[in-house]
């Protein structure tokens, strides 16, 4: 029997009316990402959905993937979709850089991604609703279900997950079509537009989300959540609520990988990637925002006990009462 990549393949040819010539496209960490070119010149993309990673609780049902990876394309943000297959899409290929961490974080960037997020999250919505609490769970439940490890200490932070939980749900927004997997490696630059790709995890959610793991996946100090939050809100006042997803993000990618390293090893193998490590790597990001001192700040300020505008430093220590003689 081909495999799902032969016979995507062919499809395509069929399609097409003309040969292909295949290459594989390195950086894809679950599926197979393939640009095609034909001699005339034509240039597609071709993505081939693994089915293990939806069934591993990794991402949304393939066909729902595909439904929203279509509404994406409508608002002009994902790649064009020219054929849907069973398993696959062949899409637009979009002709420029993939962003990576330095890039996302470059200040200049900022406008050009809050502008494609809100024109993403203004569009259709998803087939698929988010929460990442709820993707929390049911990622720990497969851990613990597999008896597949996590980094050391992971359970002791269960309770500050339910607190966070409980401190945005105070003031709850309107969900909007969201990508909810913003990773740099997600964005392409097409001439001075940003584009984003890769449905995988899509579904309508809270936008301060979208921004908190864009803000999580490229590092970004303080600073550059308020300047990526004023642009996409015109004020910096989700700040608060965009840094605590920025911890949720965190945490919950933490076992992203957990699971992909210990139900899906052959594909780190493969994409030479340590699932393992950035784990750790995550979790180690998470704990160093909850330890933080500013964090109770942040809780006060989503539930609206406190101006939003929080504090970046713990204020300095008070004097020392003098010694007692
Ligand atoms: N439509 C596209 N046009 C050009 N390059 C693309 C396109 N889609 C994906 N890519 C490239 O392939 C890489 C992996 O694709 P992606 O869809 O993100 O797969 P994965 O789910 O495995 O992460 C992206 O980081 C990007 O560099
Ligand atoms: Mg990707």
């Amino acid at each position: 029997m081909p495999d799902a990549l032969t016979s995507a393949l062919d499809r395509v040819v069929a399609w097409a009316g003309r040969p292909v010539i295949p290459t594989q496209i390195k950086g894809g960490l679950s599926h197979r990402i393939l640009r095609l070119d034909t001699e005339d010149g034509d240039r597609w993309l071709l993505r081939v959905l693994d089915p293990r990673v939806s069934a591993a609780g990794l991402g949304i049902p393939l066909d729902l993937e595909i439904v929203n990876t279509t509404r994406a394309a409508e608002t002009g943000v994902g790649a064009r979709v020219l054929l849907t297959l069973p398993g696959a899409v062949l899409l637009e290929y979009i002709d420029g850089p993939t962003l990576d961490a330095p890039a996302v974080r470059d200040p200049a960037m900022a406008e050009g991604i809050a502008e494609a997020c809100r024109r993403l999250h203004a569009g259709p919505r998803f087939a698929t609703e988010f929460s990442i609490f709820r993707k929390q769970e049911e990622l720990l439940a497969l851990c613990r279900r597999h008896g597949l490890g996590t980094p050391a200490g992971y359970e002791d932070r269960l309770p500050a997950v339910a607190e966070i939980e409980d401190a945005l749900a105070a003031r709850p927004p309107a969900t909007v079509p969201c990508h909810n997997d913003l990773l740099p490696e997600n964005f392409i630059l097409d001439g001075t537009t940003v584009r984003i790709v890769d449905y995988q995890l899509s579904g309508n959610n809270d936008p301060a989300f979208e921004l908190g793991d864009i803000a999580a996946e490229a590092d970004f100090e303080p600073d550059m959540v308020d300047r990526l939050t004023r642009a996409y809100f015109g004020d910096e006042d989700p700040a608060a609520r965009v840094r605590l997803h920025l911890i949720m993000s965190n945490i919950t990618w933490t076992l992203w990988f957990s699971v992909h390293h210990g139900l899906l090893a052959e594909h780190a193998a493969a994409a030479g990637f340590d699932y393992e490590a950035e784990a750790a790597d995550k979790f180690a990001q998470a704990v160093r925002d909850l330890d933080d001192p500013g964090f109770g700040s942040l809780m006060d300020a989503v539930r609206g006990r406190r101006p939003s505008r929080v504090p970046r430093k713990a204020p300095p220590a008070p004097p020392a009462p003098p010694k007692e003689a």
